[in-house]
């Protein structure tokens, strides 16, 4: 090549880099006009009213907020909803005995009235939003003003819930408005070995083939308006549902996400980050690897403990290995001399404006605030997490009638050994990690009164709670360990906490529109804080290492590589490795990743393609990309989706479900 050659190829490169740089983003549905040309670009074919509108069903009206955590997708005229397995986990597990284990087999019911209800889920979906700032901003009691907005919206129709949520630390506040149905039946799930398949060996992990989804259905009363569980409740028809393209996906290929992100922090500053990074992250890692051991040697153990702590370890060891990742992205960016680089370049910016200063009042408040988040932190992550005292309390504040059926939950799915051995674990290191001055008196009273942690431990493990007989809750002392822990956190630690943080977020309000106006020509979006969200990008490998491309499908091939019996997450079911030998299916697609933004809530979002249809079910990232929570790069930020043909072929093929697939519609 020559020197001009060379150039000119450099310079197409960096051509490329804005186009890639802009699948960052979450944005607001309501304002996806100012996005769609950019979507249009990247392939998409329908309009912004297609997406969101209040006058006509889009496809808004087919996307839900599952469970308060999750995202669903309604696939159905009879309100057949599709999320994550990892989603449905719970109520899977709920309905499952030694006797019917559900999560080992899977479910289906072949019937409507075999399908099993799940009281307390519940799914919202999105009526309408509204920028209620100015009534907010102008209001002489903001909180006043929010509630009156909540209540007449709630009061305008059936089974409506509304809330007003905060945007760029305040400067804009929007209306959300959700219809909520609360009577959702189980209808079926594929065994683990399927929708767990890779289980925590796998997680955020690329290359990936964990066929996570399960099948619920919305039931409302006869007039297709929420109901509570009733034997007469009918299936909802919904005003939108999602049609399924199996066309396939490649690389390069327009998807966008419709879902819940739960939280992000994009805005934040490098002192912020160094602490997320080089501290939170790192402790709380540490104090989850000794709980996850002790679990993992009480499962190994038994059938029985395996059941009772599948659903604990699974959501223990989630966050543990998302913040592995996020930390180490943090370090590898150099996301905290990026952000400083910035923010020199922001205080030059700002001299003699109404900015000025600003960072440095940020970075002196910041300083106060960390050793008492780093104790706010590690007082959850430990006493906080022991499980018997935490169900004292809960005993004690139910209701009379709620009592039995907490106690009897919890038993269940308790085991006294493992309970006390995290004890142990934890609270030594709480002993040595804590400060004095953050700790509660009773912490350093009992250490003078029993004279180590296991003693210690013996004494709250000692009690009648700890046998099941709930008598005298209130005298156990699990109940006074939990009560100490939970009055200092609740009643110290957390309003001294919420004060300093508030005097943050109030310089934050400024420092997100200072940001803004020293970048006035960025695109900005607003942090993820679980309201419905739109982000679009396209099908694409990447390099997670030197000399290393991922590709960015997989398929039956690889589960069939990954396959051992004697491996608990890689045990593939008899069935599946019966149809592979016949031939047939080598290249059934399983999984593929995307640049679409996404985090955490996002779980269980239809992936959607150019034309609108449903090609997959997003339930994951990849972990060199977990720091996108705070900066996203394109050069590894992946979310990982389900192919939703291999979610056919196991209904059909591998579960003999396929009388379902009568329901749905596919795209020619
Ligand atoms: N990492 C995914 C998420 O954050 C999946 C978690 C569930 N799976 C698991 N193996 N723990 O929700
Ligand atoms: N599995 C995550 C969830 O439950 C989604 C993965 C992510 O954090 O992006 O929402």
């Amino acid at each position: 090549m020559t020197i001009r050659k060379i150039a000119a190829a450099l310079a197409a490169i960096a051509l490329l880099l804005p186009a890639v740089r802009a699948d960052e983003g979450m944005w607001l549905p309501m304002l996806i006009s100012q996005r769609i040309e950019h979507m249009h670009e990247k392939g998409f074919t329908l309009g912004a009213e297609d997406i969101y509108s209040i006058n006509q069903a889009s496809l808004k009206d087919a996307v839900v907020l599952f469970g308060g955590g999750c995202t669903g997708e309604v696939v159905s005229p009879e309100g057949l909803l599709f999320t994550n397995h990892h989603c449905g986990y719970g109520q899977i597990q709920k309905h499952s005995s030694v006797e019917h284990d559900y999560l080992r087999d899977g479910f289906w019911a072949l019937s409507r009235e075999e399908e099993l209800p799940n009281p307390g889920l519940s799914v919202k979906f999105l009526e309408y939003m509204q920028d209620v700032t100015a009534e907010v901003s102008s209001a002489s009691d903001g909180q006043a003003a929010i509630d009156s907005l909540v209540t007449a919206a709630e009061t305008a129709g059936k089974g409506l819930s509304a809330s007003v949520e905060e945007f760029y630390y305040g400067n804009q506040y929007f209306l959300f408005v959700y219809k909520e149905f609360t009577d959702v039946r189980l209808v079926g799930a594929p065994p683990s070995s399927i929708g767990k398949f890779g289980g925590d060996t796998d997680n955020w992990m690329w290359p990936r083939h964990t066929g996570d989804f399960s099948i619920f259905r919305i039931y409302a009363g006869p007039d297709n308006e929420p109901a509570e569980y009733s034997e007469d409740n009918v299936p909802y028809r919904p005003k939108k549902y999602f049609r399924i393209s199996t066309a396939g996906v490649q690389e390069g290929d327009f998807t966008f996400i419709y879902g819940f992100p739960g939280s992000t922090r994009e805005y934040v500053t490098s002192d912020e980050v160094r602490y997320i990074g080089e501290i939170s992250d790192p402790a709380k890692i540490a104090l989850r690897t000794m709980r996850l051991e002790i679990m993992k040697k009480y499962m190994d153990s038994s059938q029985d403990l395996r059941i009772r702590y599948s659903s604990k370890y699974a959501s223990v060891s989630n966050a543990w290995k998302k913040w592995q990742g996020e930390a180490g992205g943090i370090e590898r960016n150099g996301t905290v001399a990026e952000k400083e680089a910035y923010e020199a370049g922001f205080a030059g910016w700002a001299a003699g404006t109404r900015y000025d200063g600003l960072l440095d009042r940020l970075d002196s408040l910041y300083k106060v605030l960390e050793p008492l988040n780093f104790a706010r932190e590690y007082t959850y992550e430990t006493a906080l997490t022991v499980e018997l005292p935490g169900f004292a309390t809960a005993y004690c504040n139910a209701a009379e009638e709620d009592r039995e059926e907490l106690a009897s939950d919890f038993y269940k799915d308790w085991w006294l050994p493992l309970d006390k051995e995290c004890f142990i674990a934890v609270m030594g290191a709480y002993a040595e990690n804590v400060p004095e001055k953050f700790r509660p008196a009773y912490f350093d009273s009992s250490m003078v009164r029993y004279g180590s942690i296991p003693a210690w431990a013996d004494a709250v493990f000692g009690g009648d709670l700890s046998k099941g007989e709930l008598t005298d809750a209130a005298d156990d002392p699990a109940y006074a360990f939990r009560k100490a822990f939970a009055d200092h956190y609740n009643n110290v630690l957390l309003p001294e906490y919420r004060r300093i943080n508030g005097e943050i977020t109030a310089l934050y309000k400024d420092y997100m529109r200072g940001q803004m106006e020293f970048e006035p020509d960025k695109a900005f979006y607003p942090d993820a804080n679980l309201t419905l969200r739109v982000a679009y990008g396209n099908v694409a490998g990447y390099a997670p290492a030197d000399g290393v491309w991922y590709k960015p499908v997989s398929t039956l091939n690889g589960i069939m590589e990954k396959d051992n019996p004697d491996i608990f997450d890689y045990d593939v079911p008899q069935k599946l490795r019966e149809l592979y030998a016949t031939g047939l299916y080598d290249d059934v697609p399983v999984c593929f990743i995307a640049t679409n933004h996404t985090s955490g809530g996002n779980s269980g979002s239809p992936v959607i393609d150019a034309d609108g249809n449903l090609i997959g079910l997003n339930f994951d990232r990849v972990w060199e990309g977990t720091m996108s929570d705070i900066a996203f790069d394109p050069a590894f930020c992946r979310n990982i989706c389900l192919d939703i043909r291999y979610l056919l072929f196991v209904m059909d093929k591998v579960c003999g479900a396929g009388a379902l697939l009568n329901e749905l519609e596919f795209a020619e």
